[in-house]
């Protein structure tokens, strides 16, 4: 269907009238409609093409007209004359109503590419192409996934390389997140051995609000101590981006854990796994958590435990691996990171940062706490209580229960 010559110009009709998203999506609803009589139309148009009802044969007119209108109104447009060229995408994919209806289910698919977010994305350099490498011609056929090890035009300084993401790959497999077992056999659930995207859903798509917690480099202002040198801004700023996003996280703790709880805090990959918590839940009951929930940057998140100093963020180690920075012996060096507790020592490790509360794994913590939510509830409550009664006598002074003689 999506090849129909028909269809493919309703949806070029669409996308180069400026209609907002919103319109849009009511437009496609009913596309959904238009799609089902236009599979009968076009059984009826190949195949049965002498039975055809009046109906259905004005409707067919109707449609190559209007197909052979916007084709002449697209081939007449300087514009669109610079669509030949494959590097051009944005040309068709700036416009917001470029969608389409997929499959049985009629799911809505969006394929438009917001420019701006595009061109502040950590991948504005790299073309188009370089990534849907399969995309030759214009128009083009439907496209196959993204593979994230493509190499890319981009060669590396130091290396003189083309660039690919194969390092992180390689750090990955090496991790528990690898898609080998300890066996070396390929893991059977396809959740366990996570992929790229899986990880990294393209920031690309996501609603733009969304986009504003990425936290920015070191300072804008110290891009002055550039300029002492280098004259040209765009220079500058792509440069100075590129060293100082690396300095630091470009997502805060709360967002690196939204990355994990997809996983983690699912109770059959849990248990399938036999881990005892559900790692996000008990790390938001901690103190660390809760810090992280209020957007506190200091605080450590899943990656500052989990990774060695100075590894791939990719190469997470189970507890029981001895190489791990959470195993037993290794954990309080973890805890005595400079930037946290310096002067840890193996006691503090003690202490489980991943503590359910609950009677069977932490008998002592839960009483404690238990006994803690007894005494705030029953000072609290009888207070309350107090205050409103008060409250009652303050507005309503004169108010008795006893009728007056
Ligand atoms: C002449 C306009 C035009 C240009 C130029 C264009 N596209 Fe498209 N693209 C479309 C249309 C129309 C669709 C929807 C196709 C459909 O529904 O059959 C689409 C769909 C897509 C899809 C989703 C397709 C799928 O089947 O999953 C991708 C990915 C895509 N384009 C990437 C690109 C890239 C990369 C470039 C540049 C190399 C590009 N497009 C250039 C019009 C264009
Ligand atoms: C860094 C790699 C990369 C670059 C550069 C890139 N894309 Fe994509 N694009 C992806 C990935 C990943 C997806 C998700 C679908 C997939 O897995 O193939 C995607 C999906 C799409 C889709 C389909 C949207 C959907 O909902 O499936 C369109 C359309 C598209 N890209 C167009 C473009 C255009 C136009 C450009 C250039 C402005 C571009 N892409 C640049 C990686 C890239
Ligand atoms: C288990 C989840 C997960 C998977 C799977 C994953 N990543 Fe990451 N990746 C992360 C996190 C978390 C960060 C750190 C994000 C930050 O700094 O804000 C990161 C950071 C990165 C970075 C920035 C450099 C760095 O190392 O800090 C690159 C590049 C990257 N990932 C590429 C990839 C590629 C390519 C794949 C697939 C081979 C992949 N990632 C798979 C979670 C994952
Ligand atoms: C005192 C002058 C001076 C200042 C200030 C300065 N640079 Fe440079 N920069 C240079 C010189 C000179 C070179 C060329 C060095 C060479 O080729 O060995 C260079 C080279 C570079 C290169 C390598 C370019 C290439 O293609 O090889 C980058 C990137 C760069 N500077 C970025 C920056 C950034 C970002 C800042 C601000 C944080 C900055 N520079 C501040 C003088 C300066
Ligand atoms: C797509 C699912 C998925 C995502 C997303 C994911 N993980 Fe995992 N993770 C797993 C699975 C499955 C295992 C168990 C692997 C095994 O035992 O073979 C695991 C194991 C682990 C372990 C080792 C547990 C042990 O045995 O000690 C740690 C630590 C870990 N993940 C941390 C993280 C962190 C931090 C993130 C977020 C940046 C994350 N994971 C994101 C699926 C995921
Ligand atoms: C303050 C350090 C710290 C932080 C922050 C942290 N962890 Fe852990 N995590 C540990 C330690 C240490 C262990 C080993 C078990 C233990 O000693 O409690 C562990 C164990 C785990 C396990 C294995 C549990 C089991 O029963 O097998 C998983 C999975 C895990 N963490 C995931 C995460 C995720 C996801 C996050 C982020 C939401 C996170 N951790 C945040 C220190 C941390």
């Amino acid at each position: 269907m999506t090849q129909n010559p028909v269809h493919k110009t309703f949806f070029l009709l669409r996308a180069h009238s400026k209609i907002n998203y919103q319109f849009c999506k009511l437009i496609s609803l009913a596309g959904k409609a238009w799609n089902q009589r236009h599979i009968e139309i076009c059984r009826v148009f190949t195949t049965q093409s002498g039975r055809m009802n009046r109906l259905a044969k004005c409707k067919v007119i109707f449609e190559w007209a209007l197909s052979l209108l916007v084709l002449c109104f697209v081939l007449s447009s300087p514009k669109i004359a610079v669509a030949a060229d494959i590097g051009n995408c944005l040309l068709c994919h700036k416009y917001p109503g470029l969608s389409r209806i997929e499959g049985d289910k009629g799911i809505f698919r969006l394929l438009y590419v917001n420019e701006k977010t595009f061109n502040s994305s950590m991948h504005a350099k790299v073309k188009c192409e370089g990534c849907h490498t399969d995309i030759k011609k214009i128009p083009h056929d439907p496209a196959k996934k993204v593979d994230c090890l493509t190499q890319c035009h981009i060669i590396e300084p130091s290396s003189e390389q083309k660039f690919s993401h194969k390092d992180v790959a390689q750090f990955l497999e090496n991790s528990v997140h690898g898609k080998l077992d300890e066996t070396k056999q390929l893991k059977k659930f396809p959740e366990d051995r996570p992929t790229c995207k899986k990880c990294h859903d393209n920031p690309l798509y996501r609603p733009v609000s969304l986009n504003k917690t990425m936290m920015p480099g070191i300072s804008d202002q110290s891009i002055g101590r550039c300029r002492v040198c280098h004259k040209k801004d765009e220079f500058i700023y792509r440069f100075y981006n590129h060293v100082t996003t690396r300095l630091r996280r470009s997502r805060n703790p709360k967002n690196i854990t939204e990355v994990c709880i997809r996983c983690h805090d699912d109770i059959n990959l849990v248990k399938r796994h036999g881990m005892s918590i559900k790692a996000v839940a008990t790390y938001k009951e901690s103190f660390h958590g809760k810090a992280a929930e209020f957007l506190d940057e200091r605080i450590p998140d899943c990656l500052d435990c989990h990774v060695n100093r100075g590894e791939s963020v990719h190469q997470m180690l189970s507890a029981k691996n001895t190489l791990s920075s959470t195993h037993e012996n290794n954990k309080y060096k973890t805890c005595s990171n400079i930037e946290c507790h310096p002067k840890a020592t193996p006691r503090l490790a003690q202490f489980k940062v991943h503590a359910e509360f609950s009677k069977t794994q932490d008998p002592k913590r839960y009483y404690f706490e238990s006994a803690f939510i007894i005494l705030t509830g029953g000072t609290l409550l009888p207070l309350l209580g107090i205050m409103l009664l008060d409250s009652i006598r303050r507005l309503f002074p004169t108010l008795s229960r006893r009728r007056k003689k």
